[in-house]
This record gives C-alpha cells, sequence and structure tokens, in this order.
C-alpha cells in the first residue's frame, strides 16, 4: 500500500525526514476529499461540453463521433484500415465474416522530421505512400471493387460527419502546418487521389479510443466505454442521444444514440486541479503545450518517466541520493522513459535486476541498492496517482451510462506493459462509483485497425438498412 511505501521511504533516507516529507510524500498526497472532489468537478465538465449553451466555453469537448451503433456480430465484407496516432503507423486489411474476422497488417513509422516541421500535405502523402505499399504487398491495388477505409486518427476533431472530421488542434506534442482546421478525411482521400492506383474509399474516420470501443465491443458485446492509455490519455463512451444538447442532426432511423469522445485530456485545463498540482507537474507543463491537457500530463506514457526524473533531479540537487552517481542522461529532460518505470516496478528479483540494467541504460556508473529502492518506491507513487486519476474518470463514465453492467475496452502502451495499471484500476473504480455498477475491463486484441474497420463496417451496415 502507499502508506508502506511512504514508511519505507523515511526509513531507507533516515537522515532526510523533512526531505522525503516535503518533496516526495506531499506533493502526491491527494486525500479521498480531494479524490471526490475531482470526480465531482470531471461529472460537470462531461455534462458541460454535452450542453449547446455551455460547449463553446467548456473545457472537455465531447465531440460526437457520428459512431451510431457496436457491432452486432453481422458485419461482413472486405475492410481496410490505417490507424495513426503519432509515430505509429498500421494498415490492415480485415476481413470480417458474420462475428469471424481476419486481419492482415502492415507496420509503419513516420519521421520525425515531417511530424514536427513538415507541412500537412506532405505528411497526407506519406500516409498515401504507406498504403499504397501494403496494398501492393497485399495484391490488392488497382482493385475493380473500391475498397472501404476506416481511418484512425488519434487526435482531437470536430466532427460534421463519420467521414468529415476537422482537426481542432494537434496534441502529443505534434507540429504539422495546415492541418489544424482542415478536415483529415478529405485530405487523407485527396492524397490517395495523388498517388493513385488505389481504390479506396475512406468511409469512417475514429479517434482511438473510438477504434478501441469498437474492437473491444466485437469480442464482447457489452463494452460502451473506450479507454486509451499511452502517450495520450482520452475516453469514450456510447451516450443516448436526449443527453446531447449539441446534437444536431435530424431525426433518422438511426439508433437513438452516439458514441461521445470526450477529450478528457484537457481535464484541469481551465484551473479546476490546480488544487493539487504540485512543482513536478508545474514544471512538466512549463515545457510542453503550457497550460494545455492537464490531466494527461498527471497520466500518460509521455509523463510518467519525466515526473519520476523529477523528483529524482531533485534529489541529486538537494544531496538525498546519487552523491556522485548523478549522471548527464539523468539530468536530460524526458530521457527516463515511462518504460522504464513499467520495467522498475516490474522488478521481482531481489537483486533488482530490472532497475539495474535501467540505470546502466543511464550511464549510471556504480549502482546501489539503496537507490534502487528510492527508484521503485517513487515509481509506485507517481503511478498509483496517474492510475488514481483515470479510475475516476472511467467511474464518472459508468456513473453517466444507463446500464446495470459494462465492459471497458482498454488499449494503449501504458496500459499493456506497465505491471500495476491494471490492478490498480480494478481497485479503484469500485471507490469512486456513486451508481451500483458491474464493470470489468477488456483488453482489446487490436484497438483502433481492426476497430476503424469495424466503425467503417457497421457504418455501411446502418446505411444498407436505412437505404433499403
Ligand atoms: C490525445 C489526443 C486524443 C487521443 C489520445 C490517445 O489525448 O488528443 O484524441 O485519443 O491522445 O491517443
Amino acid at each position: 500500500t502507499l502508506d508502506e511505501v511512504r514508511d519505507a521511504l523515511y526509513t531507507l533516507l533516515p537522515d532526510n525526514p523533512e526531505f522525503v516529507r516535503k518533496h516526495i510524500i506531499e506533493p502526491f498526497y491527494v486525500s479521498d476529499d480531494d479524490y471526490k472532489k475531482v470526480y465531482k468537478s470531471l461529472a460537470e465538465n462531461l455534462e458541460a461540453g454535452l450542453d449547446d449553451t455551455k460547449h463553446h466555453t467548456a473545457t472537455l469537448k465531447m465531440w460526437p463521433s457520428y459512431v451510431r451503433d457496436l457491432p452486432d456480430g453481422t458485419e461482413t465484407g472486405t475492410f481496410l484500415a490505417l490507424d495513426f496516432g503519432s509515430h505509429h503507423l498500421k494498415a490492415e486489411v480485415v476481413s470480417l465474416d458474420h462475428g469471424k474476422y481476419e486481419v492482415d497488417s502492415m507496420n509503419g513509422f513516420v519521421p520525425e522530421k515531417i511530424l514536427l516541421h513538415g507541412d500537412g500535405e506532405k505528411l497526407f502523402d506519406y500516409l498515401a505512400n504507406f498504403l499504397h505499399r501494403f496494398l501492393k504487398r497485399s495484391g490488392l491495388l488497382n482493385t475493380t471493387d473500391r475498397l472501404p477505409l476506416g481511418f484512425t486518427f488519434a487526435f482531437p476533431c470536430k466532427r460534421l460527419a463519420i467521414n468529415k472530421a476537422i482537426l481542432t488542434r494537434w496534441t502529443k506534442n505534434l507540429h504539422c502546418d495546415g492541418v489544424v482546421g482542415e478536415d483529415v478525411v478529405a485530405m487523407l482521400q485527396a492524397a490517395i487521389e495523388r498517388r493513385g492506383e488505389m481504390n479506396i474509399e475512406c468511409v469512417a474516420s475514429v479517434n482511438d479510443t473510438v477504434g478501441t470501443l469498437m474492437s473491444g465491443a466485437q469480442e464482447d458485446p457489452k463494452c460502451a466505454i473506450g479507454v486509451i492509455l499511452s502517450k495520450g490519455v482520452n475516453a469514450c463512451y456510447m451516450e443516448q442521444l436526449e443527453k446531447v444538447g449539441t446534437w444536431t442532426e435530424k431525426q433518422s432511423d438511426l439508433p437513438n444514440q452516439v458514441v461521445i469522445d470526450t477529450e478528457w485530456s484537457e481535464f484541469g485545463d481551465d484551473g479546476c486541479l490546480d488544487f493539487f498540482r504540485n512543482d513536478y507537474d508545474k514544471m512538466i507543463d512549463e515545457n510542453h503545450h503550457k497550460g494545455k491537457a492537464i490531466f494527461e500530463k498527471m497520466i500518460s506514457g509521455q509523463y510518467l518517466g519525466e515526473i519520476v526524473r523529477l523528483v529524482l533531479e531533485k534529489m541529486n540537487d538537494s544531496d538525498v541520493l546519487f552523491q556522485d552517481h548523478w549522471t548527464k542522461e539523468l539530468g536530460t529532460r524526458n530521457r527516463f522513459y515511462t518504460k522504464y518505470v513499467s520495467e522498475i516496478l516490474s522488478e521481482e528479483d531481489i537483486r533488482f535486476i530490472h532497475t539495474r540494467k535501467v540505470l546502466e541504460d543511464l550511464h549510471v556508473p556504480l549502482v546501489v541498492e539503496l537507490e534502487c529502492r528510492v527508484i521503485h518506491h517513487i515509481c509506485q507513487i507517481v503511478s498509483t496517482r496517474a492510475a488514481t486519476l483515470v479510475a475516476i474518470g472511467i467511474a464518472c463514465l459508468l456513473d453517466r451510462i444507463n446500464k446495470s453492467e459494462a465492459g471497458i475496452a482498454v488499449d494503449g502502451a501504458l496500459y499493456r506493459f506497465h505491471p500495476l495499471f491494471k490492478d490498480l484500476l480494478n481497485a479503484k473504480i469500485p471507490q469512486f462509483l456513486q451508481t451500483d455498477k458491474k464493470f470489468w475491463l477488456v483488453q482489446s486484441a487490436d484497438r483502433s485497425g481492426k476497430g476503424a474497420a469495424m466503425a467503417a463496417a457497421v457504418t455501411e451496415r446502418l446505411h444498407r438498412k436505412n437505404d433499403d
């Protein structure tokens, strides 16, 4: 438990109780009452984003995804999927046959110079080229039948239709000119046409959380929430249309519901979380898109390692730990990767094999056990706060949906590789739930690739039905 961790730190650092209290324990201590305040505030923010009179100033944008149904097992056909979420790319061809599916996929990587300094057209040309390579490999160039594509675009978009998504701003530290304010589906489609030889129509575009939910729901029809825990953190859920004040579409025969992309990474951007943010959080904020994505900065894989590093740096600066073991790498911003946190917390060996490896990677000349123990505890404290915040978010969404039980489809490297996240979520969600709900976490096998294909397939199914 956290109490044990705190006691252990005092014992390990007997000469510096004041430092431990002031710079490790207190900054990360959030009382149960404070966490309840967070729950209340998040619940209000979710509500405000859906309210058409408050939406324009609301922090959480709660974008309707235009995905109106989850897979029902009847989806059939061949679909392409393209997943773009920052550096990683994935193309897939998914063959669906009444609930059974086969996937063939190809992974790729977008170079930093395109993501950070390139212009939008270049980025989309890169994506289209990647698709071209994939289709060539799969023998799908120049098909006579049009190939429907589901596009997972893991950034905040104001959606105007299932295949019209306007990027509101770049997140995850991307900067690429000429895309904000544009329809990313049209940009992709135009790049596909420029490249030629591909008979593709982008029929659906989804956020990665929505892809995760679709993919999870294909495996477990009771999934109603999709969560991504990776470089970014975000969630979506199925909402009843009457609760979506911002929904302006005409009545139709489609189901009376829509998946909402909460974009909850931005929770706290109005200052409502300032009452427990600490100096480390503020330093992180200074160096990355200041004032933006406050919630995400306390949780995501982009920052957890850096928070731990800042604590270690403070210990070194105050001569509490490391003495002459401090290295340039330890002192380098963002160099303590979140994967180290996962590796350190996976430690079961009393000789601290993983932790030693991490410290060797950071060129620490001589690794001593005291350092290993202290770092382990700090990783635990930082991770527990992060997981608790996610648990609050999930509890809020569970309380919103009018179902007595629901699966939560979760994906992302932070969830997959961090050894404590899943257990922490399972333990903490019930502490915050205000209604009587049964829930379970579903790790979706292939979040967004299959998910985007499912979104395309469900869209085609609903439209076919509507046309009949
Ligand atoms: C960021 C993006 C969001 C995405 C999340 C996970 O928070 O703004 O759209 O879902 O990262 O990739």
